[in-house]
């Protein structure tokens, strides 16, 4: 019969089933790496403390390495009784150097705080490649901002032409986004980088093992301090979910603005080959599925999340099975995440503008609040002049007129008498553009220090 690793006050065997159910070894075996460097450290504090001799250790630690190059290799072979990554390490540790000193390596420590330990060395890992992968993510876009600062295009609200805005702008207000995400992910990778290690099943460590060592050798800066949190606090799960979920909504929203506007009725922009993929039968079409997946796959991140939320809400403290759930939709997330940035880069980075498309989108009647604004230079309060431009909207349309730089100075005048011929300079998107010299807005110069300002900030 197969041995299990915690089989001694059992005399019957596993539900063929139960065992298939219970078993976590097919997803954490993506941590091996890190439960082998936590066995490492681990050993080399039970040495520390005499609970191991040197030559002990040293077999331990080539034990260690050979079982990592067979993972490495995809040469791990995995039995029956393998439970998971802890569990598996330590049987074929002993198969590779005897069972007389592979089983002094858990001593001390349970699969509670090696699992809390593991989980949070891969996650660091995983979050730190996305950190590099999303600066390259936000520097694609600053660099295709900085090249296409001189284009505008019509900025919405309610998806209705609003004001003229940079092409850049646009670009620059989903940088923003990223830039935040970014300073957010390195406070959760600072977050989460505490250790566990060594706070046994629950109640702490029997022999005195020095914690402080063990997180320094881990990378750790510096140790959970209560035993009982130590084994059961996955809120760097949650915070990695969240931080996911979070940032595919940004995604998302950004997809949808580029799925619009690559429209035949917008044309603002195409999507390489690369990223589109055709109809089956429709031989014209040119679809989007880049921006949809990004789109949709942000709905599969948010349900890991709630998901995980659920198993965890009204467990009892400690340890419980329950948390071997966070290993799914985490990994799944972070995969998902990883992918997306790398498409994202792709797709901006490749996609092609319609300079005339996007200029020819914009209308007169988005300068409205120009012309508003224009009798406030004239020292008219706001609230009257946007009643009087309204006016003159409203008076263009009676006359069916393209729009309000056609109405004549005398209809200007007719509506107020302090319009001049001064007007007409109103009547320019460009104009309008760099008005928005302030902090945050769209002239040129506010949007190339807000470029320089988000570089700065990586
Ligand atoms: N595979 C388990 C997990 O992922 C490891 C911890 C098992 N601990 C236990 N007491 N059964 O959570």
């Amino acid at each position: 019969a197969e041995l299990k690793l915690w089989g001694g006050r059992f005399t019957g065997s596993t539900d063929p089933l139960m065992h298939l159910y219970n078993a976590s070894l097919p997803y954490d075996q993506k941590m091996y790496k890190a439960d082998i460097l936590g066995t490492k450290v681990y050993t080399s504090g039970l040495q520390k403390i005499g609970l191991l001799t040197d030559d002990e250790l040293i077999k331990i630690h080539q034990g260690l390495d050979l079982i990592e190059q067979e993972w490495s290799l995809g040469k791990f072979v995995e039995k029956d009784g393998d439970e998971d990554i802890h569990t598996a390490n330590e049987r074929r540790l002993g198969e590779l150097i005897g069972r007389e000193i592979s089983g002094k390596v858990h001593t001390g420590r349970s699969r509670n705080d090696q699992v809390a330990t593991d989980m949070r060395i891969f996650v660091r890992e995983e979050l730190i490649k996305l950190k590099s992968i999303l600066k390259d993510l936000i520097e694609t876009i600053l660099k295709r901002a900085e090249n296409e600062i001189d284009v505008l295009m019509p900025g919405y609200t309610h998806l209705q032409k609003a004001q003229p805005i940079r092409w850049s702008h646009w670009l620059s207000m989903y940088a923003t986004y990223f830039v935040e995400d970014y300073k957010r992910l390195i406070e959760i990778i600072d977050r989460l980088n505490s250790s566990p290690l060594g706070a046994g099943a629950l109640a702490g460590h029997p022999y005195g093992i020095d914690r402080e060592f063990l997180a320094k050798g881990l990378g750790f800066n510096n140790v959970i301090g209560n035993s009982l949190t130590a084994v059961s606090d996955r809120d760097f799960v949650v915070e990695s979910l969240f931080w996911s979920t979070l940032f595919m909504n940004h995604i998302s929203r950004l997809s949808e603005d580029l799925i619009i506007y690559s429209s035949g009725e917008f044309g603002f922009i195409k999507l390489a080959d690369a990223y589109s993929t055709g109809s089956s039968l429709m031989p014209q079409k040119k679809n989007p599925d880049s921006l949809e997946l990004l789109r949709g796959k942000s709905g599969r991140v948010f349900g890991s999340l709630s998901g995980f939320l659920m198993s965890i809400k009204s467990i009892p403290s400690t340890y419980n099975k329950d948390m071997q759930e966070d290993k799914e939709p985490l990994f799944d997330a972070l995969t998902t995440v990883e992918h997306s940035i790398l498409i994202a880069t792709g797709v901006i980075s490749t996609l092609n503008i319609n300079k005339d498309k996007m200029e020819s989108a914009l209308t007169m009647d988005m300068l409205a609040t120009d012309l508003a604004d224009y009798l406030v230079r004239k020292g008219v309060p706001f609230r009257e002049t946007h009643h009087i431009s309204g006016s003159c909207v409203k008076l263009a349309e009676d006359l069916n007129l393209s729009g309000i730089d056609q109405l004549t100075l005398d209809q200007f005048k007719s509506i107020d008498e302090r319009f001049n011929e001064d007007v007409r300079e109103t009547f320019n998107f460009e104009t309008s553009v760099e008005r928005r010299t302030a902090i945050g807005g769209t002239a040129k110069s506010a949007v190339l220090n807000q470029l320089q300002n988000l570089q700065s900030q990586l």
